[in-house]
């Protein structure tokens, strides 16, 4: 029997029989935002029983941002990444098609922050999801948003990981504490017909392995109450050692797997952007066992620590800035996490690392448009909270109740039935 895609290519791929013309899924544009506050280990080595040597001996992290407050959330981080990354590519919020935002510290259970990000940019055709698959969630991210391009149903994506794992953390509890930082970063998928960009992906999970990092309140098996907040059930628990045997493991099977799929040697591979979550770990998977140089390793785990999903694009930026990152070059994104989760990206670079300078006009022309976005944002909240506060329920009793049932009456003829 014919696989689907056999199948269908055999029938002809594109609608009506007609072959699609090649797409691809390139990244033209970038960005990252962490916090000002900085934690150091000596800063650590305060609070609980720790020192900075034998953080840095057995991590690789000297510091870590940490967000300052309740105004610096997850979406404020995501939304300034996702900005630069417009910049960038030179690409205005209103032609985004999708944005997904790789998160397990939303700002709120709900709404998605990938919708805090949509309105704050004023992205008003585009789409937007947050998706959880914990430290492997950019990895996953770019893999949905090439497919999305790949189908042919979005032409710009804008992929985010974006964290505040600092608000999950016990900071009693050295194992995790010492780990974790917050930040985000951002990537513009954009579709094109020149062959190159995110070229394969590989993804795996292994949910028996879900307690090994975890949260296990908050959730609909535990809700919040006061037993969960006195047993401290809200923040993150992690069995080290487990994780650390996992990641050596699928970090190395998973770069492995995807230079396959795109048809590299390893030795092809020009740049790794690995998960940021442990020097010893990067060492030990990617140098020792697959065998590529430390050289071709990016890794800024001194500076940010871990930073979940965000750790990734943030590697990459910064890879970009230092100048390690060319046209034609073979990258590898692979990362690994809670779930248990993993999985990696090749890309095949196009993009041109020296973005166009960028004109005073165009950048007051970007502030404009997220001024207006904010401002049309409060225009809509204000409009439903007058409808719904002044207004009442619909009753024919009251006049309050009659005026609503008029205006929806109104409603219905100018806007149709919603
Ligand atoms: O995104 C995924 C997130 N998670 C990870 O990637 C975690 C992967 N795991 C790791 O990175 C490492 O397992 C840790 C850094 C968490 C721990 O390193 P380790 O080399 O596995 O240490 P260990 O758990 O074997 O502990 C060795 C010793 C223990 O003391 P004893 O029993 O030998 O006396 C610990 O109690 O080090 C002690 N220890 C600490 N000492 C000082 C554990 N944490 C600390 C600490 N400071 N922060």
């Amino acid at each position: 029997m014919a696989s689907p895609i056999e199948f269908f290519s055999r029938n002809g791929a594109g609608p009506k029989g007609v072959p699609r013309s090649p797409r691809y899924a390139q990244i033209v544009g970038w960005g990252m935002a962490v916090p000002d506050r900085v934690l150091t280990n000596h800063d650590l080595a305060l609070m609980v029983d720790t020192s900075d040597e034998w953080i840095r001996t057995r991590t690789g992290i000297a510091e870590r941002r940490i967000s300052s407050g309740p105004k610096e959330t997850t979406s404020v981080l995501a939304v300034r990444a996702a900005r630069e990354a417009l910049r960038v590519a030179d690409v205005p919020a209103s032609a985004l098609d999708l944005i997904i935002c790789a998160t397990s510290t939303g700002d709120y259970i709900m709404p998605p922050t990938a919708c805090l990000v949509q309105d704050a940019l004023g992205a008003s055709k585009a789409g937007a999801f947050d998706l959880g698959a914990a430290c492997s969630g950019f990895v996953y991210a770019l893999s949905m948003a090439r497919g999305a391009i790949l189908a042919g149903d979005a032409d710009y994506v804008l992929v985010i990981g974006a964290e505040t794992i600092s608000r999950l953390i016990n900071w009693n509890d050295r194992q995790t504490c010492i780990l974790f930082g917050d930040g985000a970063g951002a990537v513009l998928l954009a579709a094109s017909p020149e062959p190159g960009g995110v070229l394969a992906t590989t993804l795996g999970a292994d949910g028996s392995g879900g307690e090994l990092l975890w949260v296990p309140a908050g959730g609909s098996a535990h809700p919040s109450s006061h037993e969960t907040l006195a047993n401290g059930l809200h923040n993150l628990r992690m069995d080290g050692k487990a994780v650390f045997r996992f990641a050596t493991r699928v970090m190395a099977e998973a770069t492995r797997e995807v230079a396959a799929k795109a048809g590299w040697s390893l030795e092809q591979i020009d740049l790794v952007v690995p998960h940021q979550a442990n020097q010893r770990i990067l060492q030990s998977s990617v140098v020792n066992q697959l065998k590529i140089p430390e050289s071709k390793v990016v890794s800024n785990l001194e500076r940010y620590g871990n930073t979940s999903a965000a750790s990734i694009p943030i590697a990459l930026c910064e890879a970009i800035e230092q100048g390690r990152v060319r046209p034609q070059q073979n990258l590898v994104l692979v990362g690994f996490g809670g779930g248990l989760t993993w999985g990696a990206v090749a890309v095949r670079w196009c993009a041109p690392v020296t973005p166009h300078p960028t004109r005073w006009w165009k950048t007051a022309q970007r502030q404009v448009g997220y001024q207006a976005a904010s401002l049309r944002s409060w225009w809509r909240r204000s409009v439903r909270r007058v409808y719904t506060f002044a207004l009442g329920p619909a009753d024919e009793a009251t006049p309050r109740g009659r005026l609503r049932i008029s205006v929806d009456r109104w409603r219905e003829r100018r806007f149709g039935k919603r």
